[in-house]
């Protein structure tokens, strides 16, 4: 009884609040930007980008006031590293351009695994098969991190040393294109893990991070690079590519077969079906799994099992790596859960992991299951 009249006073409070209520006067503003920009290590390179920046961020800072109260807690939103771009910016320059999920033919399709219960909860991240967390910067490469992290799982998982594998290597000489299916691999401009697999193992290999080390993300500012499109980029499934890049930093340049990791070879790959139980068991007995999403809403996470009201399973933007699974008992609600690792660096989330419901195909979660199957 308790229970219900205390979820009825928290409905009330949300339906008279409005939206004015999370405007954050400036001086405020202005002292929480200064300490978050310390923080962040963040600075701008003229007033007028700083004054803009800055209004954007009190923008956000509204947004994430709010969602904290819509949320009531089980998720709950800060100003992370992405608060000073715009919901535009974030979808533009990090996610990928949204794409409904392919689906392939049948024998694609790893059969069921035999379990007869799922554990309460399982955890790939304490096994040795899953690589520290890492940061794609500003660039639409997850799907290239997505794909090398299942990579690095699967070499793991054969007994050989946990290594970080080449995530440049496929943003910059993967341009396999799926005339069928009407996708590509593009670059900084998104692509498929199902994509890469096809394109590793046609080349035969992988280098490691050590000698082929990502520097795609921050478009030319130092420490990085403005990466050229790689061989076989198709305009028409990628759109135009970049205006300008610099050949000494492209494919051509950089690869280099003979520093492939030795016997680490590509014989094929797997999807999974959409049924969540059976993800589950494929991610117990194949180890962690790249997975595709709608992480539209996923900005200014901070914690908490992300259950979005509204997440269209259609509209995929995101591709990460599925490493476990478990059952959260909160006050109100028991909240089955995905334990998912993400690739915007170990600040953001809950040490660069997130968690997202379990069991409802929420943000399209379960639709773009896959693996590579090594020699
Ligand atoms: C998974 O294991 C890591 C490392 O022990 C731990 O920090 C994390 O809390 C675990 N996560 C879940 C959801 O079990
Ligand atoms: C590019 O993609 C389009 C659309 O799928 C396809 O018709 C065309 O043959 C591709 N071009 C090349 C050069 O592969
Ligand atoms: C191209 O990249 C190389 C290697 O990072 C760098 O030394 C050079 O200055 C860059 N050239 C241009 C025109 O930016
Ligand atoms: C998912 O698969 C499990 C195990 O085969 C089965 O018991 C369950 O009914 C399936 N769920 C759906 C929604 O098809």
């Amino acid at each position: 009884m308790e229970k219900v009249l205390l979820a009825l006073g928290l409905t009330a409070v949300l339906a008279v609040s409005s939206s004015s209520q999370y405007k954050i006067d400036r001086v405020t503003g202005r002292q929480r930007f200064n300490e978050w920009k310390a923080k962040h290590g963040k600075s701008y390179l003229s007033n007028v980008e700083e004054e803009s920046r800055f209004k954007i961020y009190l923008e956000n800072l509204g947004k994430i006031l709010q969602l904290n109260e819509e949320y009531k807690g089980r998720t709950k939103f800060i100003d992370n590293h992405f608060a000073d771009i715009s919901e535009k910016e974030f979808r533009k320059t990090v996610l990928m351009p949204k794409r409904t999920a392919p689906k392939f033919p049948r024998e694609r399709y790893l059969t069921r695994a035999v379990r007869d219960t799922l554990p309460v909860q399982f955890n790939w991240t304490t096994q040795g098969v899953v690589t520290p967390v890492k940061d794609q910067g500003a660039a639409g490469t997850c799907w290239a991190f997505s794909t090398i992290e299942n990579l690095e799982g699967q070499w793991a998982m054969k007994g050989k040393p946990l290594t970080s594998l080449s995530v440049e290597q496929v943003v910059d000489c993967d341009g396999t294109g799926d005339p069928v299916l009407g996708h590509g691999d593009c670059g900084v401009f998104g692509g498929w893990p199902y994509l890469a697999y096809q394109y590793i193992k046609k080349a035969g290999g992988i280098e490691s991070e050590e000698s082929y080390p990502y520097c795609a993300g921050g478009g030319g500012a130092p420490g990085t690079c403005e990466v050229c499109p790689p061989p076989g980029y198709n305009n028409t499934l990628c759109g135009p590519p970049v205006w300008f890049c610099n050949m000494t930093v492209s494919c051509g340049h950089k690869y280099n077969p003979a520093k492939f990791v030795p016997g680490l070879k590509v014989a094929d790959w797997k999807a999974i079906p959409e049924n969540e139980t059976i993800i589950a068991e494929a991610l117990m007995s194949v180890g962690p799994l790249s997975i595709a999403l709608n992480a539209e809403m996923l900005q200014f996470y901070h914690s908490g099992v992300f259950n979005p009201i509204f997440c269209s399973p259609e509209n995929l933007d995101h591709a990460v790596l599925l490493v476990g699974f478990g059952t959260h008992k909160g006050w109100f609600e028991t909240e089955d859960y995905w334990l998912v690792k993400n690739s915007w660096g170990p600040k953001w989330g809950e040490k660069g992991y997130f968690r997202i419901l379990r069991g409802k195909g929420k943000c399209g979660v379960n639709t773009q299951v896959t693996t590579a199957v090594l020699e």
